[in-house]
């Protein structure tokens, strides 16, 4: 009786009338997000290759050098990783993939789940899911890193008294803008934006407006932002890893 029961559970998993590919994005999803996340923890743990000249990566920027994390032989990467890992973590969106491409809780709209996946869900009112109402925080401690980021581009191209640019710098800035657009599509900036506002015809809130206008415009991409901003964190990373390898990599184009 039992055997037939689980039987006809695992002939429902993934039940659907849908006649697309719905699998395809749970599917790259889980693909993207497992190797982004092999690529991190193994340059996180290798601390070596991360500085070079006048580049570093954006996986150890800011670099803190803390005298009993180094006697540790801990990598320094730690430190600040747990800011965009975290704030990507509690990302709206990013929820939304992840708990469909590992918790399959469903995993697409009108695809059966596995029989009991989420059955213990109360929504985020219980740890661990009530720490993705941490959102908001790590968004005003990623707009840190992210200002860090920005300056590790000008360090990077104005230097020895001049102006130099080189393809690394320049991949080191489409970074920053991708990582912008991501962070300034957050709904978490929406609010801090406009979210306040009563009276958005009222003529003292023009500038509010437009600035939210425009944080909204971020917003509807926002996949988008999150995927492409994770791939050049990635290869900006894999950039400095190899240049600080093979120096030619970098030279300045003037
Ligand atoms: S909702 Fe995605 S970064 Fe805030």
């Amino acid at each position: 009786m039992q055997q037939t029961q689980s039987a006809t559970s695992a002939a429902h998993t993934g039940m659907t009338t849908r006649k697309d590919m719905w699998w395809l994005e749970p599917a790259l999803v889980a693909i993207g997000f497992a190797c982004f996340g092999a690529y991190g923890t193994f340059r996180a743990f290798e601390n070596n290759y991360y500085e070079f000249a006048h580049y570093l990566s954006p996986f150890y920027s800011p670099k803190i050098l803390l005298p009993f994390w180094q006697s540790m032989h801990m990598s320094p990467a730690w430190l600040i990783l747990w800011i965009p890992g975290g704030f990507r973590a509690t990302c709206y969106y990013y929820r939304k993939a992840y708990y469909r491409a590992y918790f399959l809780t469903p995993p697409a709209c009108a695809v059966t789940p596995p029989v009991g996946a989420g059955s213990g869900y109360c929504g985020e009112t219980k740890f661990p899911f009530v720490m993705q109402n941490m959102h908001r925080y790590f968004f005003y401690l990623a707009g840190v890193v992210l200002a860090i980021l920005w300056y590790d581009v000008f360090a990077a191209m104005f230097y020895d008294g001049g102006f130099h640019l080189s393809g690394l710098s320049l991949f080191m800035l489409l970074n920053v803008v991708l990582l912008s657009g991501y962070s300034g599509g957050c709904h978490a900036c929406r609010h801090l934006v406009g979210g306040r506002l009563d009276c958005f015809s009222c003529p003292s809130a023009k500038p509010q407006l437009s600035a939210w206008k425009f944080v909204t415009k971020l917003n509807e991409h926002h996949m988008a932002w999150a995927w492409f901003s994770l791939f050049s964190v990635g290869l900006t990373d894999f950039y400095v890893r190899c240049a600080s390898q093979n120096p030619a990599l970098a030279l300045p184009l003037f």
